[in-house]
């Protein structure tokens, strides 16, 4: 495993996913997809911030025309994704009778992705699916299904990618796991 050294308070990262790796999965959800909506027209719904780099990718590679709208959501209480979600920017067209599929960089719990989808539903677009470059996840989840599961991944906290860890390291072209954090393995550690 390459280790990789950013900047003395920025902890480790090491590798999880290279840039092969993480091509080799968006190139395989893109067939996949071209292929489920062949001869139709498809609406990506890319939530960001995180997915902003793989839906790049993924929508170069779709080979259908698309449409693209972008929506952000915030958790309202602190840095959980235990409380409840809100529309910061909303998407800037209407969805109804259009087939959407909703981009997402990373499901953990899948409580913002629910969020999304319930409110998406009642919009009633034609059909509503969701493609994830990463699922922390490998069962299946009971609230909604993942149509489309690039990468499966029941480690730590991941970054690179569009993957961020306090707004750093998102433009990094691979996906990297954080091992070892500053606040644990600086000034601060008492087992020294
Ligand atoms: P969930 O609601 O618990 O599924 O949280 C999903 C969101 O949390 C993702 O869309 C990411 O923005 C963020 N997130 C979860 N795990 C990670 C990670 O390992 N690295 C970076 N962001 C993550
Ligand atoms: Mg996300």
């Amino acid at each position: 495993m390459k280790l990789i050294y950013r900047t003395d308070n920025d902890g480790l990262l090491k590798l999880a996913y290279s840039k092969d790796e993480i091509s080799t999965a968006v190139q395989r959800l893109a067939d996949a997809i071209s292929n489920d909506y062949a001869g139709q027209k498809l609406l990506l719904v890319v939530v960001l911030k995180g997915a902003f780099i793989f839906a790049a990718d993924l929508s170069r590679r779709i080979g259908l025309p698309l449409e693209i709208e972008f929506v952000k959501l915030a958790s309202y209480s602190g840095r959980e994704t235990t409380g409840k979600v809100k529309i910061t920017k909303d998407l800037e067209t209407v969805i109804e009778g259009k087939n959407v599929l909703v981009v997402e960089d990373i499901l953990d719990t899948g409580i913002t992705l629910e969020f999304l989808l319930r409110n998406l539903a009642g919009r009633r677009p034609k059909s509503l699916k969701v493609c994830t470059l990463i699922d922390k996840v490998k069962h299946p989840r009971g609230a909604f299904t993942v149509d489309y599961t690039g990468l499966y991944c029941s480690g730590g906290f991941l970054v690179g990618y569009g993957l961020d860890m306090d707004e750093s390291y998102r433009e990094l072209d691979a996906i990297y796991e954080v091992t070892d954090l500053p606040s644990r393995g600086g000034l601060n550690d008492n087992s020294m």
